[in-house]
């Protein structure tokens, strides 16, 4: 049993839990993800399951994005990539839904389904119901080999490493960043972004790697916010566009490992039934960063202070004004808009992390989840 404890200590690589070691393996996860895919000095986007298929893509009458989880998290980051970049119409479907209510699939129809561990029974099933349906079907995953990367027609992995944590972490920023890649080639080919965007977009996601990496020195500031609201019952976490998918995915993460509730919104739904939730007791996690939408965000955050909320800004480096308002900020690097999920992520992730480390859960197997869900 020693020896046991020993080997996994070893694969721990000196971090205490598989999900620290994951959250701080993103940097060099996310470049892998691109690396000799992306050849920002040539302009290029190479991917072999793309180019494969192009007209396909090309073509597609809509994009149907299918996963579970985290992974329909990253799809939904998707659909605002792949409309803004490529003008491709994108509907993002929980595959449990999608595969239990005849769903109306053209033969024009690209599917794409997203999963870390390639073996989620109700996203394979989704899968084998396009096919069906005659779509082309195309797979993002990780695990190399698994069932839904042989039933797909065609697919891309997102190379982002074993993941052992339950929580996923690195699978999702890798799975954000293979789909941009894909949202970006056929943005150049449908010229639907001038060369100057492409290439700004390029260079740009090519930094993202070394602002992940910025954005984890944010880990200090995650844990003493955490010690503040380890105790929580609640807690709230709002984003608008492109960090709406983020809000929802940091409330899972808080949700999965600690087991306090959270519920992610879209910031301008909280008007809609959440601000009735919102007194002194209430953390809301606000992703309030520059450019996206920020004044209205702040606007949102002026609420939740009207009500004694508790403020955690997530904010871009050098904010000032959610920084007047909020109980605590946590800044991450500025990048362009459609990135900023990459980072925003971050902190949230770490959060989640250190809240359930003070609650002493199980971090790494959380009680009731499994890595991979091959039950219906
Ligand atoms: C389980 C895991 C989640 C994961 C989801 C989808 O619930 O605990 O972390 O996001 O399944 O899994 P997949 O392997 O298809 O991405």
């Amino acid at each position: 049993q020693e020896l046991q404890l020993n080997l996994e200590q070893i694969e721990k690589g000196g971090y205490d839990h598989f999900m620290l070691k994951e959250i701080y393996e993103q940097p060099d996860a996310i470049t892998d993800t691109f690396r000799g895919r992306m050849l920002v000095d040539k302009g290029i986007v190479k991917m072999a399951g793309i180019d494969d298929n192009l007209e396909k893509f090309l073509n597609a009458r809509r994009i149907i994005i299918v996963a579970c989880g985290t992974s329909w998290h990253a799809g939904l980051v998707a659909e605002y990539i792949f409309e803004e970049f490529a003008r491709i119409p994108v509907e993002v479907e929980y595959a449990s839904e999608f595969r239990y209510r005849n769903p109306i699939v053209y033969k024009d129809d690209v599917v794409i389904a997203i999963s870390q561990s390639g073996e989620t029974a109700d996203t394979m099933a989704a899968i084998k119901l396009a096919k069906d349906q005659g779509a082309f079907v195309f797979g993002v995953c990780n695990v190399v080999g698994s069932s839904i990367s042989r039933e797909t027609h065609a697919g891309a992995y997102t190379h982002a490493g074993p993941e052992i944590g339950v929580a996923s972490t690195k699978a999702f920023t890798t799975q954000i960043t293979i789909l941009t890649l894909i949202a970006l080639k056929l943005a150049k080919h449908k010229g639907t972004l001038s060369n100057s965007e492409f290439r700004a977009y390029l260079q740009e996601l090519e930094r993202i790697p070394a602002k992940v990496a910025k954005a984890l020195k944010s880990n200090e500031q995650a844990e003493h916010v955490a010690s503040q609201y380890k105790d929580a019952s609640n807690a709230l976490y709002l984003g608008r566009g492109y960090n709406f998918p983020v809000a929802l995915e940091g409330a899972l993460k808080l949700k999965e490992i600690s087991y306090i509730h959270a519920e992610g919104y879209p910031a301008a739904e909280m008007k809609h039934g959440p601000i009735a939730l919102i007194d002194e007791q209430m953390p809301v996690v606000v992703i309030a960063t520059k450019k996206g939408h920020y004044e209205k965000v702040v606007s949102n955050v002026e609420e939740i202070k009207a009500r004694s909320g508790k403020i955690i800004g997530i904010v871009t480096e050098g904010d000032e004004e959610v920084k007047k308002l909020a109980d605590h900020v946590i800044e991450i690097p500025e990048t362009l808009e459609p990135f900023t999920p990459l980072l925003a992520t971050i902190p949230l992730q770490l959060l989640s992390y250190h809240i359930a480390v003070m609650l002493e859960k199980n971090v790494d197997q959380p009680r009731n989840l499994a890595k991979s869900v091959t039950v219906e």
